[in-house]
């Protein structure tokens, strides 16, 4: 019988597998998680748990890590190769929704939607807010891939011009998009009246967005952070907006999640926040549940095609 522990919510089908004993302990602790994880044999998680070397030397039994869903920055990918534990993921299960939460937090942030929305809770009538119409207007990416490749796709259909940044993918992807792929992060954000960031969160990644980057962006831009926290610098993010450069900005993801209830950019007026949701449709986790559980039980059985 293989054992499989699943540590984070997940909505995980209705097909069973024989041999298969699933325990669904969502929410978990940590204490309690290094307690337990002895008696598994895979663990499914999503970017809640964080799944560092203490843990999986701990899972003596431990062969499968299955990631619900696309980012692996909250698994030690070097420890788990170190120790022979394979990881796998479903990159491709919640593309439609998380680029539909990137472009939501665009409009929200162009339109003040989530600011006039809290206005009229409190009995205030505003109607001086003017916002910004995307048509005719540049949006920049940085990371083509999947998500990035979806938000261009939007913006197409919103008659935005396009440009995007991914120095690893052929341009010939960015042609079949409509989109100009440039060389150069700098000479993007020189053009782009709206930012949306979509790349992984790496050593190379992290920070790439600072106080320089912003001050390089049209005074009055839009950003939008529905990636990863911490690919663009929070610090830097408050200060400039705070210095009038940036119109309004949109973020799903922080650096620390949840973050601290007093984080100055959660009550930043122009900053329209979610709680990490880019997955979080009924579709999308219906897809990543089924696919990673079904990963996971193929991996346990010797089927390596889904190992990263
Ligand atoms: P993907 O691998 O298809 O695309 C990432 C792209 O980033 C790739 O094309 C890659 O070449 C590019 N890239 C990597 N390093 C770069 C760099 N230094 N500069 C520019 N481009 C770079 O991944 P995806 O499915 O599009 O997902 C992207 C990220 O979105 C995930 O890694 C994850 O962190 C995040 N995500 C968040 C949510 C959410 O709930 N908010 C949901 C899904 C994914
Ligand atoms: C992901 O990387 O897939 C996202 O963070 C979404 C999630 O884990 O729910």
């Amino acid at each position: 019988m293989w054992r499989v522990l699943v540590s984070d919510d997940m909505r995980l089908g209705e097909v069973r597998y024989p041999g298969v004993i699933l325990d669904y302990r969502p929410g978990i602790g940590r204490e309690e998680l290094l307690e337990i994880i002895p008696a598994y044999d895979a663990l499914i998680t999503r970017s809640r748990t964080r799944v560092d070397a203490e843990l999986l030397q701990r899972g003596k039994r431990l062969k499968v890590v299955g990631r619900g869903g696309v980012g692996v920055d909250n698994v030690d990918l070097e420890a788990a190769s170190r120790l022979g534990i394979l990881v796998v993921n479903v990159p491709e299960a919640n593309t439609r929704s998380a680029a539909e939460l990137a472009f939501g937090l665009l409009l929200a942030a162009a339109r003040g939607i989530a600011l006039s929305d809290r206005k009229l809770r409190q009995g205030e009538w505003d109607r001086k807010f003017l916002g910004l119409e995307l048509k005719g207007k540049t949006l920049g990416i940085v990371g083509l891939g999947r998500i990035g490749s979806q938000v261009a796709r939007f913006a197409k259909g919103f008659e935005m011009r396009v440009l995007a940044y991914d120095p690893y993918i052929p341009k010939a992807r960015a042609e079949s998009l409509g989109v100009e792929l440039l060389e150069n992060l700098e000479d993007l954000l020189r053009q782009s009246h709206f930012l949306t960031v979509h790349t992984p969160l790496t050593e190379e990644t992290r920070g790439m967005i600072g106080r320089r980057e912003l001050y390089l962006l049209p005074r009055g831009a839009v950003v939008v952070n529905a990636a990863r926290g911490g690919i663009i610098d929070e610090k830097a993010l408050l200060e400039v907006l705070e210095e009038g450069h940036l119109f309004a900005v949109g973020l799903d993801v922080f650096a620390e999640e949840p973050p601290p209830k007093d984080h100055p950019l959660i009550h930043h007026p122009r900053v329209v926040h979610t709680a990490h949701l880019g997955a979080n449709t009924l579709e999308a986790q219906e897809r990543v549940g089924e696919a990673i559980l079904e990963r996971v039980v193929r991996t346990l059985e010797g089927d390596l095609s889904y190992a990263l």
